[in-house]
């Protein structure tokens, strides 16, 4: 998949954020692939993912810094995808229960002040059997790495919007209810503080699978 490289114009935060997150641009595309039906994104940011979208029933997208909103918004125009914007966070979401075939998360989770609460959310917010397809950086699978992220972490989410380092996205979202279906290391080398995972996971049908 080609890498789109119109930019439209935004103020530096939000290049700064775009130039930061470029290093990841060549995982979207296989990820938001995974799209249909009626889909949601959740923190959309700049809308780096927009032009990865194939033809979906409908977009909704919500992002709640209106800044980071605004450039989303020049972009999805830019290249021609229809998408319904919300300014909100994710632990209140304004859909109806039920309401989503597919949820899209990239590096938000990281981000997200109240995760539980907002995982349940998506939980209500997907249909039975509906999908989240997502790609997170996450707590360290070695040990010693780990404990530097927690170590890191206090610091870490000053300097960078909230980002923690720790978080564990797949245990938060079996918790939460959610049934996995893949969870793929990219990158999870011992050093590495930022670990990434691809997963998808699955709102258990109404018969329970
Ligand atoms: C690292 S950026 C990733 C942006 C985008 N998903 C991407 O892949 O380029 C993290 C995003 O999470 C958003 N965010 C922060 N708190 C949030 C919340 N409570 N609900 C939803 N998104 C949130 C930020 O505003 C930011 O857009």
């Amino acid at each position: 998949m080609s890498v789109p490289t119109k930019r439209p114009k935004m103020p530096f935060s939000a290049y700064m954020m775009e130039v930061v997150m470029s290093p990841l641009e060549r995982l979207r595309g296989r990820t938001i692939a995974n799209a249909s039906g009626k889909v949601l994104e959740i923190g959309v940011g700049t809308g780096l993912n927009l032009p990865y979208y194939g033809p979906v029933e409908a977009l909704y997208a919500i992002e709640p810094d209106p800044v980071l909103l605004e450039v989303a918004k020049k972009r999805a125009i830019q290249h021609n995808v229809s998408v319904e914007f919300v300014q909100t966070g994710a632990e209140d979401l304004p859909f109806p229960e039920a309401f989503f075939d597919a949820v899209m998360v990239t590096w938000v989770f990281c981000t997200i002040p109240e995760i539980q609460r907002a995982i349940r959310e998506i939980f209500r917010v997907l249909r039975p059997d509906g999908a989240l397809h997502y790609i997170e950086h996450t707590a360290s699978p070695h040990n010693a790495m780990r404990s530097v992220q927690r170590w890191m972490t206090p610091v870490w989410k000053k300097v960078a919007g909230g980002c923690h380092l720790d978080r564990d996205p797949h245990t938060l979202l079996t918790e939460a209810g959610f049934l996995h279906e893949r969870f793929r290391p990219i990158q999870t080398s011992f050093w590495n503080p930022f670990p990434i995972y691809a997963g998808s996971a699955h709102k258990p049908s109404a018969g329970g699978s």
